[in-house]
């Protein structure tokens, strides 16, 4: 499909390949901006995943819609605290390239709400989850007005972050108890049928148990 019968979709940033997004030290004020602008660019795609999850699934309860337009209301929240704090420095989003990664794996599930909630929420969002305090502690090093500033707003998204994965964490058991499958087992299936990423240590334990994860799926990281 074309990006234009997209929604959501600015030209700008241009989409390249993953491995062809230039990585900076954020030590360097444009690397710093670099940074930014890929945490922002996650944010503006995951107001889109947020909204299709909200409009595209017949047959769930009015709450799963609301709660994904909840979510939606706050990546729109977490993109502008990280886009303002671009402009601050000079910069604004659609200024480096972005990746697809996301919105790809929103395509993929997109005609089974249960692949889904595991995918989505429970995979790419709880990832955000171990990537925060990482991303904190290198930002802190930094220790620069600006990049401090960024540690403030990672503390606001993660501390969202962890609601949005615990959505997920509802809607996927409330759905694995309706098609009747173990949700570790069927997690596994779904990983595999459709291409999800490999997750890697180290894991953000603490978090990912307020988001709802119980001892057996934190086991199987
Ligand atoms: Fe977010
Ligand atoms: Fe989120």
């Amino acid at each position: 499909m074309p990006n234009a019968a997209l929604p959501g979709r600015p030209c700008r940033p241009e989409l390249i390949h993953p491995a062809r997004v230039p990585r900076r030290s954020p030590f360097k004020p444009e690397g710093l901006a670099a940074l930014l602008h890929a945490i922002a660019h996650i944010e503006f795609n995951a107001i889109n995943l947020a909204l299709d999850a909200a409009w595209r699934f017949d047959g769930m309860p009015r709450e799963f819609h609301l709660d994904w337009l909840h979510v939606a209301a706050e990546e729109a929240h977490h993109f502008s605290l990280l886009r303002e704090h671009l402009q601050s420095l000079g910069h604004d989003y659609g200024d480096f390239p972005g990746h697809d990664n996301l919105w790809s794996m929103c395509e993929r599930t997109a005609d089974d709400v249960t692949a889904r909630m595991a995918l989505v929420p429970r995979t790419l969002e709880a990832r955000g989850l171990d990537a925060s305090p990482l991303i904190q502690d290198k930002l802190r090093k930094v220790g620069t007005p600006a990049a401090l500033r960024a540690v403030d707003i990672l503390d606001i998204i993660l501390r969202d972050e962890i609601g949005h994965v615990a959505i997920g964490n509802h809607w996927y058991r409330w759905l694995c108890a309706r098609e009747q499958v173990d949700p570790v087992a069927h997690y596994a299936t779904l990983v595999v049928r459709h291409d999800a990423p490999k997750l890697h240590p180290p894991f953000n334990m603490e978090a990912r148990r307020r988001a709802g994860f119980d001892e057996a799926e934190l086991g199987r990281l």
